[in-house]
């Protein structure tokens, strides 16, 4: 069997165990042993069942036995709900039993502050080729097991979703949550501290789960956040992934080496990545919840084009607000809308999109409009809203909005409704909704979950392009790199961070040391005018204020005479300080001003920032984030979200800007964080763009090591 396979075989045996023991069962019914045993066999399993207490008997009316040791067969999963200081013991009885799962609820491990525990769990557990889960959980509930292994409540509605959560609490409200709203659970997992089984071991089966439709997941903090994001980004073109994460607050911002880790908040990164990967991040559990209910429903569009009917025109047009907001695109074919719609407006009213049947409109109008939309193949979703008007048969609402709601749903076409009204009309939606109807009574949610509807389906369409990579020179920057950290540094020269550049091939400006006037004209000629002239001086720090930079030297005279002035102005700066030289450096040209950052984030791995450089690169903070490797696509996503971008295109008459060589500089240096896990930051500030065909040209480059010597 190969490896993933094996761990996947594994993992089923979590979700589909033949047999569970529970250590730590009890008779005493204020006991988690108690309640979990209870929801095992009250809940419907139908494997195996072993309680596990040192005294024997019978508990809940299942034989029990006074250790791992005594049960008969390797046990599939063991639930552990012993205190902390049994628990070592307890998994050393299950590698003797066999055992596959260690599901362990007990809390006082790294929580609080005790790893080493933990580690010598899981250490132990691996070396017996056991998998735990947790600890400090509420358990594991499996719709296809019919296995209930939680101290939550007993009531959980079988169905479609599944959700994976770090925080129990959470979880258990979740649990109770979804009975009343009718949101059918095909699994529940708390993965409390992720000591060995993590989200992303558990999206990678459920992703080909057949009995789950949605994944939704509560996460508090990454870890291994590449191989995270490596399956989020399959598993989100499969089925919808939700994530709803805490900590959007700057408090939990990265430690600010560079731009790339001051310009964002970690909660920003993880934004942007979790869109990068086809993500919908919900901001509170009703939006996950109104999602997950609606997506697991819904057929999917078979195309872009969608219509608003609406009675009232005022929430026609906040529904075309949140449509731009969501990204759903209105049939905007006057004629064809007219066509279709003709015979059922009236004149007052309006066929351009929103369709306005108007304030007068009855349940028949609403009927005949929304079968328009229905039966005609232009138009492939609908949102229809309705807003409370005295002349409207309310007494035929519910029946309206069902009767167009189950239309929709056998003929395969999207449709949600939105309604507001008083008292009535909102008894009607409750009513609709316990039934599994999409009706909302806010007209931005019900655009909201269709507008997510159509994210996860322009997911599923997208074809995959292969991530970009550069060629580097990786054994010169390695000599480099190994020459900066013989000598204890953690940053490089800028002379070492432009060879290294020049090694990943981006182009930065030519620059030499002369060491006297003939000289200098000999760097000049060879460089090409115009130059700039810098002092080099270990005792001139602000080379400007001392006169000791000139700028824009067309010709060998003036550079002649700047060189000239500048040893002038420096001696008389500084009769002390010791002139190494004079650097000559190509003038760079003017461009757009941008930057591009990479570094290695703690949870996601190598990342890149894209955005408007310069000197107010702090001020703007107009930057963008993904996690490497990249293909062109995305990078240009990365780009267009910045301000930057329009720049580019060019302003005002101006030439459009040379975008395919900032793509081109954006792959060089992600291949060169890729390739050299010594570096943890590179930046390039300003990377200056100029005209189309004209490329970019790196004016400042700073790279950092890993303060542990790369690895
Ligand atoms: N093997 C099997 N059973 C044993 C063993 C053993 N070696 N030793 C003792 N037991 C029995 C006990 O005798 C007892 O049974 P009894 O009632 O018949 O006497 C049973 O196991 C439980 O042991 P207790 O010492 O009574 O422990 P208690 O049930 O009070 O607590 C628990 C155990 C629940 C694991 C506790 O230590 C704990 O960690 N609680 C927190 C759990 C938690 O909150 N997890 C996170 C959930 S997520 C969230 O936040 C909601």
């Amino acid at each position: 069997m190969k490896n993933d396979d094996k761990v996947r075989a594994d993992i089923r045996s979590l979700f589909e165990p033949l047999s569970v023991a529970v250590v730590g069962a009890s008779n005493d019914d204020s006991k988690i042993g108690y309640k979990v045993l209870d929801n095992i066999s009250s809940c419907g399993y139908l494997g195996r069942i072993y309680p596990i207490n040192p005294k024997g008997g019978s508990i809940l009316g299942i034989p029990a036995f006074k250790s791992m040791l005594e049960v008969p067969e390797p046990v599939d999963m063991v639930i552990i709900c012993v205190p902390a200081k049994l628990v070592f013991q307890t998994v050393v009885h299950c590698s003797q039993n066999g055992s596959k799962n260690l599901v362990i609820i007990t809390s006082g491990f790294s929580e609080i502050g005790n790893l080493e525990e933990e580690i010598k769990l899981v250490d132990y557990a691996r070396e017996y080729g056991m998998r735990i889960l947790g600890p400090n959980i509420f358990g594991i509930y499996s719709a296809p097991a019919n296995l209930n292994a939680t101290f939550g409540g007993k009531l959980i509605l079988p169905g479609n979703v599944s959700i994976i959560t770090q925080s129990g609490a959470l979880g258990i409200a979740m649990i109770g949550k979804t009975a009343i709203e009718k949101i059918g659970l095909s699994a529940m997992v708390s993965i409390g501290n992720k000591s060995d089984i993590d989200e992303a071991d558990l999206l990678e089966y459920l992703v080909d789960d057949p009995s789950t439709n949605i994944i939704m997941m509560y996460i508090e903090g990454i870890q291994n956040g590449a191989r995270l994001t490596s399956i989020l980004k399959r598993a989100s073109k499969i089925k919808p992934v939700i994530v709803i994460k805490s900590g959007r607050s700057k408090k939990g911002a990265l430690a600010a080496a560079s731009h790339t880790g001051s310009l964002a908040g970690s909660d920003e990164i993880f934004d942007r990545i979790m869109k990068q990967m086809g993500v919908m991040r919900a901001e509170t559990l009703e939006e996950g919840f109104n999602w997950c209910r609606y997506l697991n429903n819904a057929p999917l569009p078979k195309g872009e084009k969608s219509v608003i009917i609406t009675n009232g025109g005022g929430m026609g047009v906040m529904a075309t607000d949140a449509c731009e907001k969501y990204d759903i695109n209105l049939l905007d074919d006057i004629e064809l809308m007219k066509d279709i719609f003709s015979e059922v407006t009236p004149e007052f009213g309006s066929m351009k999109n929103p369709v306005d049947i108007t304030g007068g409109a009855k349940s028949s109008d609403y009927d005949m409009a929304i079968e328009a939309a229905l039966s005609n193949n232009r138009i492939d979703s609908v949102i229809a809203l309705y807003c409370d008007t005295a002349v409207f048969d309310s007494e035929n609402l519910e029946r309206m909005i069902w009767k167009n709601y189950t239309m929709f749903m056998e003929r395969g076409k999207p449709i949600v409704f939105a309604v507001l009204g008083g008292r009535k009309v909102s008894d009607s939606m409750q009513k609709l909704r316990s039934e599994g109807v999409a009706v909302f009574d806010e007209t931005y949610t019900a655009v909201q979950v269709m507008g997510y509807l159509y994210k996860f389906y322009r997911n599923m369409n997208e074809t995959i392009i292969p991530p970009e990579s550069s060629r580097i020179e990786r054994q010169h920057i390695e000599k480099i790199l190994k020459k900066v950290i013989a000598d204890k540094r953690t940053f490089l020269l800028a002379n070492e961070a432009l060879k290294v550049m020049e090694h990943a091939n981006i182009l930065m400006p030519r620059t030499k040391v002369s060491k006297n006037i003939a000289d200098a004209v000999k760097i000049a000629d060879e460089i090409g005018y115009p130059v700039v002239l810098k002092v080099v001086s270990k005792d001139i720090i602000h080379k400007s204020d001392a006169g000791g930079v000139a700028l824009d030297l067309e010709t060998r005279e003036e550079l002649m005479d700047a060189y000239q002035a500048i040893i002038r102005n420096c001696r008389h700066y500084d009769p002390e300080a010791q002139i190494e030289g004079i650097e000559v450096c190509e003038m760079v040209k003017k461009g757009i001003e941008t930057i591009i950052g990479a570094r290695r984030d703690r949870g996601f791995g190598p990342i890149i920032m894209f955005g408007m450089g310069g000197i107010y690169v702090e001020v703007l903070k107009d930057v963008s984030f993904r996690a490497l490797p990249l293909d062109r696509r995305e990078i240009l996503r990365m780009i267009k979200e910045t301000k930057a971008y329009p720049l580019l295109l060019g302003v005002r008459g101006e030439e459009k800007k040379d975008i395919d060589q900032v793509i081109e500089t954006i792959i060089k240096l992600g291949s060169l964080i890729l390739e050299c896990p010594e570096i943890s930051d590179i930046e390039i500030n300003p990377l200056m763009v100029y005209d189309q065909g004209s490329g970019v040209k790196a004016v400042d480059a700073r790279i950092l090591l890993n303060k542990e010597g790369g690895h």
